[in-house]
């Protein structure tokens, strides 16, 4: 089933007389508990496109349905709604609290979600917020969940900053470069986790990349290239994130 519908999205900017699209006539369907990897190189509107999806930013034209409603012309205050109700994030370099502990920075994440108003459109009833530590534990955390991001290394970040991601049990997973201030090691861990998150609990995840060895753990791939998808495969088989190298 389609969680996701995009119907020619554009993101179009414009700086002085000029103007440009960084994200492009972009029209897809994403599945619920697909792993989909947005592929290519700097500057093709991976981000944006991203953005979008998780109502961090709006399209300049076009449609985004997301579990049957259009959120392409949400005001901010639908869009925060939308965010705290189905979307967790995942970014390059974690972006977590510095002054609070590794717990304080989950537990704040999902209280958005559970302080975000009962009448949402969102309140189907049925999602259920989880317990800081059960989300630390999902990442294998639990003997640091006290300290401090500072405390933590590069790779233990990430994992605090996926266990927020997923403390609100949210629709839809989105990452952005998560291994990118990785080294590979460190950064294939990160990518089972992710792919685990998908494949075992069957969540949809989306994550960009410019890295094609990381592609190849996914069940599905777009490339974007120059603002526009250039390509969208499936991958019968896609690899196990502890096997790729780069
Ligand atoms: N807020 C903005 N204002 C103006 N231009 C922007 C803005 N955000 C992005 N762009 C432009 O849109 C294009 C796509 O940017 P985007 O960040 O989506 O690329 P990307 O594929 O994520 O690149 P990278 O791999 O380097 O992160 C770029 O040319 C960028 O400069
Ligand atoms: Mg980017």
């Amino acid at each position: 089933m389609s969680l996701i519908e995009l119907k020619h999205i554009s993101r179009s900017y414009t700086m002085g007389e000029r103007s440009f699209y960084a994200v492009e006539d972009i029209s897809l369907n994403l599945n619920e508990g697909e792993f989909a990897v947005i592929l290519g190189p700097s500057g093709a509107g991976k981000s944006t496109l991203l953005n979008i999806l998780g109502g961090m930013d709006s399209p300049t034209e076009g449609e985004l349905i997301f579990d049957g409603e259009n959120i392409a012309d949400y005001n901010d205050n639908e869009l925060t709604d939308y965010r705290a109700w189905n979307v967790g994030v995942v970014f390059q370099f974690y972006n977590l609290i510095p002054t609070l502990t590794a717990y304080e920075n989950v537990a704040l994440m999902r209280d958005v979600r559970a302080n975000s108003g009962k009448r949402s459109v969102w309140n189907k009833g049925d999602i259920e917020v989880m317990r800081p530590e059960d989300a630390i534990k999902k990442v294998g955390l639990e003997d640091r969940m006290h300290h401090f991001p500072s405390q933590l290394s590069g790779g233990e970040q990430q994992r605090i900053s996926i266990a927020r991601a997923i403390a609100k049990n949210p629709r839809l997973l989105l990452c952005d470069e998560p291994t990118g201030a990785l080294d590979t090691n460190t950064g294939r861990e990160i990518l089972k986790l992710l792919q685990d998150i998908s494949h075992k609990e069957g969540r949809t995840v989306v994550m960009v990349t410019h890295n094609s060895f990381c592609a190849e753990i996914a069940d599905r791939v777009i490339k974007v290239k120059n603002a526009r998808i250039k390509s969208d495969e499936r991958i019968e088989n896609p690899k196990d994130a502890m096997e790729i190298n780069w």
